[in-house]
């Protein structure tokens, strides 16, 4: 039971034009986990999530699902497309029907479910994201943010097993973060995997269990949170800055062998302080 849940191997991507926009990348998607995706500007993240439900077909490498290396028919896409929910960085490119309740119903009705499981399940989805009262509004007159958790509703309501979400934090209000990170996190906690490419290290740090860093197209290191944002080599190729909560903790003695004990919270860094200041007072 140790097979990655999906897996990347050797992905080469070339764009029609001649971009070179992935080379030989590997990665691996644990069950159950969440795996954070940074790199700078033009890495690849974008377009390496978009092959994880075929959007995107490698011009060299592959993509495997349970170990098996997937196709691009259309009964091996679409029911690829099932297991494995994308979520667009541009709600606009993922929106389509005229209303709310009509964009997020077509996944389920296009499941082949009733009329009725498939109104539970847009209710659920609106409801999870906290935006229930906007359902009979045209998806066009909402604002960014609003937009935002529709698309992500639209895919919830397929209850995909994996969930992908290109920069899904981007955009938001800080209560929206905090909703959409509470959404997700009842999600992991009943099973989904979910994938997130981001450029805020501090939510990467806080909230994933592993980390993919990615430069130019490759993975430079994929592995536990604490141990890969420690490691200052990586960030320094990446052009990332260490987290801020990772550093704190590193000065007040978590560092070394001791990362991974760190506390990743805010309210556990700052516990961890109180405690250092009342032990030298
Ligand atoms: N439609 C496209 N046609 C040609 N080249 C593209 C296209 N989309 C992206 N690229 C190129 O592929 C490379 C990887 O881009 P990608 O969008 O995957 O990066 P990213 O890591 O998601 O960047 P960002 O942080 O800006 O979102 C870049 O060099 C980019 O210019
Ligand atoms: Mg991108």
């Amino acid at each position: 039971m140790n097979e990655p849940l999906l897996a990347v191997r050797g992905l080469e991507y070339i764009y029609p034009g001649g971009v070179v926009a992935l080379r030989g990348l590997n990665l691996s998607i644990e069950r159950g986990q969440k795996l954070a995706i940074l790199g700078p500007n033009g890495s690849g993240k974008t377009t390496l999530l978009l092959h994880l439900n075929g959007l995107c077909k490698p011009t060299r490498g592959e993509i495997q699902l349970d170990g098996q290396p997937v196709g691009y028919d259309h009964q091996t896409l679409n029911h690829w497309r099932r297991r494995v929910g994308l979520i667009l960085q541009e709600p606009n490119d993922q929106l389509f029907a005229a209303t709310v309740s009509q964009d997020v119903s077509f996944g389920p009705l296009n499941l082949g479910l009733s009329d009725a499981e498939a109104g539970e399940r847009v209710r659920e989805a609106l409801e999870a994201l906290r935006v229930a009262h906007l359902a009979g509004r045209p998806t066009h007159a909402l604002s960014f943010g609003q937009k935002k958790r529709v698309a992500i509703a639209g895919v919830l309501a397929m209850r995909p097993e994996i969930l992908v979400l290109d920069e899904p934090t981007a955009g938001l209000d800080p209560h929206g973060v905090t909703h959409l990170l509470g959404a997700l996190q009842q999600l992991y906690e009943a099973g989904t995997t979910l994938v997130f490419s981001t450029h805020d290290v501090e939510l990467a740090y806080a909230w994933a269990d592993q980390v993919a860093v990615f430069y130019e197209g490759a993975v430079l290191r994929q592995g536990e949170t604490a141990l890969v944002l420690g490691d200052r080599e990586v960030l320094r190729q990446s052009r990332l800055r260490p987290p801020l909560l990772l550093e704190i903790a590193e000065a007040l003695g978590n560092g070394g062998d001791h990362l991974q004990s760190a506390p990743r919270s805010r309210e556990g860094v700052l516990a961890l302080l109180q405690e250092r200041l009342a032990g030298n007072s």
